[in-house]
């Protein structure tokens, strides 16, 4: 059968249904950004799970909405104290996306998260998994999208043999068991089912032909980047000897680190010392 016209009988996508929910039944995760249906705090969570494991997410989210509470406190504060609060999360350019994110609901959409898809995904850092999950998880409404987990337990139950599966093989599939009534429900289970499958070896998300693996974080610009933006959070202000020494990090590396955050918005340069913008 050819991998891109996959054609699961009614039965297979009865089975594959019914195994995702009993497995959420008996193993479903209770998760803090699944006991709510502020939008807002849906969108938060949904940013900072794109790039980061459950784990780490769940340590942040509710210390992050307890400083910033609403679309406005959000929209109000210093980008400064919004990267302080990021701080542990990585990938430190979604904070900014998410400061300018609140800035536009709060200016264009009277603060509140915007229901539909074409405005969601007109915010920074709203791509289609995001917005659709934003959808599902605030307002109910179903539209299909993968992400790892999704991949893995699609690629389990549908290509038990094969290498390279795309995207575009598995989008169908989504479609035909996607619960139309309870979408958030079934997209819990569904990234549970997969997520535990990814536990089990061999990770079925690597068949993915868009398995993106991390690279090696060790020595990595994104380590020096990382480590430049904790030191400027303990400070007012720092030279890059400082910043360095705070770090651990070479001189020169983290020199390299400061003016690609300064690129990117996230730090600011005056009279030659470095601190987080605001
Ligand atoms: N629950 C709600 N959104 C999730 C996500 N993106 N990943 C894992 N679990 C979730």
């Amino acid at each position: 059968m050819s991998m891109l016209q996959h054609e699961a009988g009614a039965e297979r996508l009865a089975e594959f249904r019914a195994a995702v929910l009993e497995h959420y039944r008996v193993s479903g995760r209770d998760l803090p950004w699944r006991r709510t249906r502020d939008p807002y705090a849906i969108l938060v969570s949904e940013v900072m799970l794109q790039q980061t494991q459950v784990a780490r997410v769940a340590a942040k989210y509710e210390e992050f909405l307890r400083a910033f509470p609403s679309v406005e406190a959000l929209a109000g504060a210093p980008l400064a104290d919004v990267l302080r609060a990021w701080s542990g999360l990585g990938y430190n350019r979604r904070a900014k996306a998410l400061h300018e994110a609140a800035k536009g609901i709060a200016e264009r959409h009277g603060g509140r998260v915007p229901s539909t898809y074409e405005e969601l995904r007109a915010l920074p850092g709203v791509g289609h998994a995001t917005a659709a999950q934003v959808l599902a998880f605030a307002f109910g409404v179903a539209v299909p999208y993968l992400e790892t987990n999704i991949r893995a337990a699609l690629i389990h139950w549908f290509f038990p043999d094969e290498h390279g599966v795309p995207d575009r093989a598995l989008m169908p599939l989504v479609e035909a068991t996607l619960d139309r009534e309870d979408p958030r429900t079934w997209y819990y289970a569904l990234m549970d089912y997969g997520a535990a499958l990814k536990r089990s070896t061999p990770n079925p998300s690597r068949r993915s032909a868009h398995h993106g693996k991390q690279a090696p974080f060790a020595g990595s610009a994104r380590e020096a980047r990382g480590a430049a933006l904790r030191a400027l959070a303990e400070v007012e202000a720092a030279s890059v000897e400082e910043v360095a020494s705070r770090s651990g990090i070479a001189r020169e590396r983290i020199a390299r680190a400061l003016e690609a955050l300064e690129r990117e918005g996230l730090a600011v340069r005056v009279d030659g010392r470095w601190r987080l913008p605001r």
